[in-house]
């Protein structure tokens, strides 16, 4: 072993940052919890399938139950003897037996019963549609490979709500809006994709947790999707996702009577437009007899709407809901409606109160076949908001609720969030509309308000990579899925069930899982922006790195109005923008004063001195310290979790997520940074623990010897140590060497590099001239500049050193990518 070196000996190894899925390889449900891994145990149920009824979906249902016993028996042929697992509607039950004992079903409701005669055995999977045969044949499988016993089930659900949709984001070009798993499994170069495989095992998953509708394409730039071409492409991607009942839907541009239709106008009034509509709808339904309905985005973001003709939201989506009525066809009309040129100088100009002050004063005004679908929370998606107002402000109106499975502002899937803890919060806030206890979860249910329709709509980004990109982020569709069936379900056990299904089901392993993902959507608040603050990232970009002045003095309205002296949104009614006043007086009440608002919201409706102090005493400027160090430490707490698992877990997945993970660590610390020294300029108050803005363990690229590198100003300056970088602009490569003036003794090294988008540079690092280790900057991150979209730590080494010795960085640009350096890092090595 050469001195100096602990854990790495030459020769010089190449590490890949962050493992890819496999190309080429097909992509199956499988891959995602469709295992049905065998549990080790009998089943100790029949395992002969048999249906009354030759409908195509409990025909599906009998493949399903054939494929997963077969699976989940570890391949033993499936039993031929008078046992049976049973499968039939209600009326197909009463037809084979007059006498039968099944209860009547809600069309969408299933009941399992074990029946045990002297001499045979029945399972009987009974659904009050053919529809229902299926979910309840999932669901007895979902049992069966958790390893519960169903020898004796008696099982009997319905969804709680009547609208459970995935929403895609995809262009007809393939890419996918705030998609982060590569390309979309529908489209590609225009067209609908020749090969369909992949959309009918997503429908598989997606009919597995009860999700009964797919809108497919992007709410952006959505007129190409009615085209009679397009069309017959997607009545191609409805046969693939029929026999799973999954409906497909569209989002529809309000413009097209004129974009594709040719008239002048798309007024939504003009008989010509109505007409027009009239026939488009019709055409569609000659190709799709199912098809689900229309998703809006009007008048928002750019996209045109009823507003520039001086009509309303209502007498769009009036329009389309008379088209869509005769068919049995929705319109999902987005609220997400707001002025995206707001005056920030304006203390009364709030973002927040758009949909409510919109939407509100149409209440009663829709068809009954539109449905309002508001995001969960009044801004976008970010890592923390208050419930959206808007639920308990339309009482005479359907409505479903939006959220994001994709990860656009919560870490794009390269960070573990599961995001059903935060659904599950707002499914269980109440509203106290009319002094009532009115949970959300009941507004959307339809049941609160006694509307006839109201759901849930998740906006997925799947996409060819392993469906997410990242195995742990398919538990949030999971997740979605199950809540939009059951909102009483509790995170922790859709947790449970979902790494039973998909990792395993030893319980050391199902614990560990379990526990990263409950504490993942905490910790990445933490270590982003804790008490209201919203995402602070690059909000007129990525939306992934950090860049907390991105928000400000620009009319997309996400601010947080941080200075000198203090930060937050002052929305109260007495000195803000009175956005708390579209509360029930309830809740209203609450959030009216910075004293009873909680301190996870403070700062998203006040505006309070960095020296407020929290509930527990704390004062705001330290929690911003302290959360933010916290949260990182538990970013590498998760890499040690997962190292328990080694041996228990797949080694694929294991060394999957293990790259991920570490990546996860590396860059919560660069949002750690940012942030930190951020909030310690503008404050001016010092961290009382000493941490923010010191770095002794650090060697600045900027204080190196360099050969080649230039120093460079990155911006925004906090997200790089000591706001500069050194870039390498020399083909041939560039070297950083520092010469050691600390104590002797082991450390951990880490080099803290931007892996720019454009070509794959490489580093090596070598210690007095000997090089011990090198890798690959090739990581798909945005950006190609350098900052805190692509600041990548790399930490797998362990050095002994003593002063004197000189530590040098060699950096090797490849295309676009300059091979950027920020800092390495020795942190004394635990023995
Ligand atoms: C976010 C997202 C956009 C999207 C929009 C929407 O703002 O960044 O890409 O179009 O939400 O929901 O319509």
């Amino acid at each position: 072993m050469k001195p100096g070196i602990l854990q790495f000996i030459l020769p010089i190894l190449f590490i890949v940052a962050i493992a890819c899925a496999h190309p080429g390889a097909a992509q199956t449900a499988a891959q995602a919890w469709l295992r049905y891994r065998p549990t080790g145990k009998p089943l100790g149920v029949p395992t002969r399938v048999s249906t009354l009824g030759q409908s195509v979906l409990e025909q599906t249902a009998a493949i399903e139950l054939r494929r997963g016993l077969l699976s989940l028996s570890g391949g033993a042929p499936l039993e031929d003897g008078p046992n049976m697992i049973l499968l039939g509607t209600v009326q197909e039950m009463h037809t084979r037996d007059s006498k039968s004992t099944v209860p009547s079903l809600e069309p969408e409701e299933f009941f399992i019963s074990a029946l045990r005669g002297d001499l045979v055995r029945e399972i009987d999977i009974v659904g009050g549609s053919d529809r229902a045969i299926l979910y309840g044949a999932f669901a007895f499988l979902r049992n069966l490979a958790q390893g519960n016993d169903m020898s004796k089930a008696k099982l009997r659900e319905r969804p709680a709500m009547p609208v459970r949709w995935v929403d895609e984001w995809d262009n007809a070009d393939g890419s996918i809006e705030r998609g982060y798993a590569g390309h979309s499994i529908f489209f590609d170069a225009g067209h609908v994709r020749d090969d369909l495989a992949p959309v009918a095992e997503y429908a598989r998953l997606l009919a597995s947790i009860g999700i009964n509708g797919c809108n497919l394409n992007n709410v952006n730039g959505s007129s190409p999707f009615l085209t009679s071409e397009m069309l017959q492409g997607v009545a191609r991607i409805a046969e693939a996702m029929r026999p799973y009942g999954v409906r497909i839907g569209l989002s529809v541009d309000i413009a097209s009577p004129q974009k594709i239709g040719g008239l002048v106008t798309y007024d939504p009034v003009d008989p010509a437009v109505k007409a027009w509509w009239a026939t488009k709808v019709s055409e569609i339904y000659d190709l799709i007899p199912d098809f689900a309905g229309f998703t809006v985005k009007a008048d928002s973001e750019g996209q045109p709407g009823p507003a520039s003709f001086g009509r309303t939201p209502a007498d769009a989506a009036n329009t389309l809901a008379a088209a869509l009525a005769p068919h049995g066809g929705v319109v999902l009309y987005r609220a997400f409606v707001y002025n995206h040129h707001a005056d920030w100088r304006d203390p009364k100009a709030d973002r927040a109160r758009a949909a409510y002050d919109i939407f509100h004063p149409l209440d009663g005004k829709f068809a009954p076949n539109v449905i309002i679908q508001t995001k969960e929370g009044p801004i976008d998606f970010q890592v923390r908001e208050p419930v959206s107002p808007l639920f308990g402000g339309l009482s005479h109106t359907s409505q479903a609720m939006e959220v994001q499975i994709t990860q656009e502002y919560t870490g794009q899937q390269r960070h573990l969030v599961y995001l059903a803890p935060m659904w599950k919060q707002v499914l269980d806030f109440d509203m106290r509309v009319g002094g009532a206890t009115t949970p959300v979860q009941r507004i959307v249910a339809g049941t609160a308000f006694h509307r006839p329709l109201g759901g849930m709509v998740g906006v997925s980004g799947i996409g060819q990579q392993a469906w997410l990109g990242s195995p742990l982020a398919l538990a949030n569709l999971y997740a979605f899925g199950r809540l939009a069936w059951n909102p009483d379900l509790k995170p922790e056990q859709i947790a449970d069930e979902w790494t039973r299904q998909t990792i395993s089901n030893d319980p050391a392993v199902v614990r560990t899982v379990e526990e990263m993902l409950m504490q993942s959507w905490p910790a990445y608040e933490s270590y982003t922006g804790p008490l209201g603050l919203q995402t602070l990232t690059d909000i007129t970009g990525s939306h992934y790195g950090p860049n907390i002045e991105s928000s400000e003095n620009n009319g997309w309205g996400q601010w947080h109005r941080a200075d000198h002296e203090g930060v937050g949104m002052d929305r109260t009614v007495s000195s803000g923008t009175g956005y708390v006043s579209q509360y029930s007086p309830d809740v209203a009440r609450i959030y009216e004063s910075a004293a009873t608002t909680p301190d996870d919201l403070l700062l998203f409706f006040h505006h309070v001195p960095y020296t407020f102090e929290l509930h527990d005493g704390k004062t705001v400027i330290q929690y911003i310290y302290d959360s933010h160090y916290q949260g990182a430490a538990q970013a590498a707490q998760f890499v040690d979790d997962w190292e328990s698992l080694k041996g228990r877990i797949d080694p694929e997945l294991y060394a999957d997520m293990l790259g991920r993970l570490q990546y996860q660590a590396g860059h919560a610390i660069v949002w750690r940074d940012a942030v930190v020294q951020y909030f310690l300029k503008l404050s001016g108050i010092p961290d009382e623990r000493g941490r923010a803005g010191h770095y002794p363990n650090r060697l600045e690229a900027e204080d190196a010897r360099l050969t080649g590198y230039k120093v460079i100003d990155v911006t925004p300056w906090e997200d790089a140590s000591g706001g500069k970088a050194a870039m390498c602009p020399v083909a041939s490569g560039c070297t950083a060497d520092w010469t050691w003036k600390g104590a002797t003794g082991s450390f951990r090294l880490a080099v803290q590099y931007f892996d720019l988008q454009g070509g794959d540079a490489r580093f090596t690092f070598s210690l007095n001239g000997h090089a011990l280790i090198g890798w690959t900057a090739n990581a798909t991150l945005p950006s190609k500049f350098p900052h805190g979209d692509n600041s990548t730590r790399f930490a797998v080494l362990t050095v002994n050193l003593k002063p004197g010795d000189v530590l040098s960085i060699a950096g090797l640009p490849d295309g676009a990518d300059p091979a950027a350096l920020d800092y390495i890092e020795l942190l004394p090595a635990t023995p």
